[in-house]
């Protein structure tokens, strides 16, 4: 039987490091406080939003009042504390994943979605059903090309595999 590892916690479902990208975005800014704004981007950019987990842990790594952090992500519009659509999917477009075929997965995401958003013209208003997003690299460069779609990642995926997995979630063409 496979024994947990000593600090008990159960080990990650998958090779996802966005958390350890995010921390040594952090550190490279040396947790100072005037890197606050850098900071968010680079965590809306691995993460797709700013959740209220993520505000948290700013605040406490940077030593800057969580109203204060809330204050600069509520202020820019450029910062969103939702997920902008039902899905999201956020393509790496760093350069492993780029010369791996990341543009074919951008073509196909943005075709379901320009798809989803004519089959939705008619109804209510309502959130959009799929948001793509882009990152620069989401340290994974070794499962390139990758996506990371509704927080899972998807590793070495061809833009097939990627429309099959968007079938599953109801984002059909
Ligand atoms: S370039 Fe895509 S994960 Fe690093």
């Amino acid at each position: 039987m496979t024994q947990p590892p000593p600090s008990g916690r159960a080990p990650p479902a998958t090779k996802d490091n966005r958390q350890k990208l995010f921390e040594r975005a952090m550190s490279r800014q040396a947790y100072a406080g005037h890197a606050l704004i850098e900071v968010l981007h680079t965590a809306q950019e691995l993460f797709g939003h700013l959740t209220p987990e993520l505000l948290r842990e700013v605040a406490l790594k940077l030593k800057l009042p969580p109203s204060r952090v809330l204050g600069v992500a509520t202020f820019y519009n450029f910062f969103s504390l939702q997920p902008k659509a039902e899905h999201t999917a956020v393509v790496c477009l760093g350069t492993a994943c780029y010369v791996a075929g990341a543009p074919q997965l951008v073509q196909a995401l943005e075709r379901r979605r320009c798809a989803c958003a004519a089959a939705d013209a008619d109804k209510e208003a309502g959130p959009a059903r799929l948001s793509v997003q882009s990152a620069r690299c989401i340290g994974s460069c070794g499962l390139a090309p990758a996506v990371v779609l509704d927080g899972r990642i998807l590793p070495r995926v061809s833009a097939a595999q990627l429309e099959r997995e968007l079938d599953k979630i109801g984002i059909t063409a």
